[in-house]
């Protein structure tokens, strides 16, 4: 009989999709250690909640899903509807997938415990980020922190399983709901980042190995409250823009942070007199950006410590953020510590 072999790069006339997250997922478990499959399925778990939250976003210019929900979560920030439908469809998919012991999100005042001791893992999440963006069509996000728990699995959920430092994260990523849609996470062992197909409704490995810039020409601050920063911040975004850096300011943590991560940026929400802390929440915002922009190569600072060796003593707590290319944030701790005396030169 006369065979022939398919050839996939034989023709350039139809182009490979590429390899599927699934997929990606199941090649890379066996780099963590122990693996079960328990954490991958997580992630697919995560991935699907994605995708449910873009149609939604995708719709609600149509389907009245737009605008505020009338009510404030316990920071008393006004909900939005799709902050709530977002944060619905995400405890779903981690309530029902079997992995997950107990869960911390912006939208929930208390940490919900799932009652489910033979749960392995704990997740932080912000359901949407950027909420101010949503009915303006501007990019919006999801971020998402994974811990292992360190109370014996078969046995309730402890405070000391939530209140970790980040560097104890196993995964880490976000959702970006942007001109494209895509999923950017690491599990400790580099970032990969991969876009939706929405008439697929897969997610394809699109941005492999992604390493952030060493520096770069951008930098992302609301400028509006300079006037409430600190000496050593201002004196900063001065030398910015006498280098005549490039301004750019979404106003959607998760779409400035990964502009920046891919062409080399500086992103500062530091402490003002309104929110002495900063404003971005330590758990559920800057654990899992500062994790991906080490594994990226970057950095990510409150302007005195690494954000990743901060020890949590409250489920919301808010801490100022200075995350991009490394040698941006080197210089601008060096601006703070300057102003505040703690080095002369
Ligand atoms: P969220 O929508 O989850 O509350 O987060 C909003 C955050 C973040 O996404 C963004 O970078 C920042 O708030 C913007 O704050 P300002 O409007 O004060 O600049
Ligand atoms: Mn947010
Ligand atoms: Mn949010």
């Amino acid at each position: 009989m006369k065979t022939s072999h398919f050839q996939p790069d034989q023709t350039s006339l139809a182009y490979s999709v590429g390899i599927t997250l699934d997929r990606f997922i199941k090649l890379k478990q066996s780099d963590f250690p122990f693996a079960s499959g328990e954490l991958s399925q997580l992630l697919r778990d995560i991935a699907l909640a994605a995708k449910i939250v873009n149609r939604e976003t995708n719709r609600a210019g149509l389907a009245n899903i737009g605008g505020a929900f009338g009510q404030t979560n316990v920071q008393g920030e006004e909900q939005q509807k799709l902050d709530v439908i977002a944060n619905i469809r995400f405890m779903r998919a981690l309530s029902k997938g079997g992995e997950v012991c107990a869960i911390v999100s912006e939208e929930e005042d208390a940490v919900i415990d799932l009652q489910n001791n033979s749960g392995k893992y704990v997740v932080a999440i912000d359901p949407l980020d950027g909420s101010s963006n949503i009915d303006v069509n501007i990019s919006i996000g999801t971020i998402f922190s994974i811990y292992r728990r360190k109370s014996p699995i078969g046995s309730p959920i402890q405070l000391e399983d939530i209140m970790q430092p980040g560097r104890e994260q196993v995964a880490a990523g976000y959702v970006l709901y942007g001109s494209s849609t895509m999923l950017v996470y690491t599990t400790g062992c580099g970032v990969n980042g991969f876009t939706y197909e929405n008439s697929l409704g897969e997610f394809f490995l699109s941005h492999p190995d992604i390493q952030a810039p060493k520096t770069g020409n951008i930098y992302s601050i609301n400028e509006g409250l300079q006037l409430e920063w600190e000496n050593g911040i201002s004196a900063y975004i001065q030398s910015c823009k006498n280098q005549k850096m490039q301004s750019r300011y979404i106003g959607s943590l998760v779409a400035d942070f990964h502009r920046n991560l891919l062409k080399g940026g500086i992103y500062l929400y530091p402490a003002t007199l309104k929110n002495p802390s900063g404003k971005l929440r330590l758990l559920y915002e800057a654990n899992a950006l500062a994790f991906i922009i080490e594994q990226a190569g970057g950095k990510a600072s409150d302007g005195k410590q690494r954000i990743l060796d901060i020890q949590p003593e409250s489920l919301h707590q808010r801490t100022p953020l200075l995350i991009g290319s490394v040698q941006l944030v080197e210089e601008v701790e060096q601006s703070v510590a300057f102003h505040l005396g703690l080095v002369t030169v």
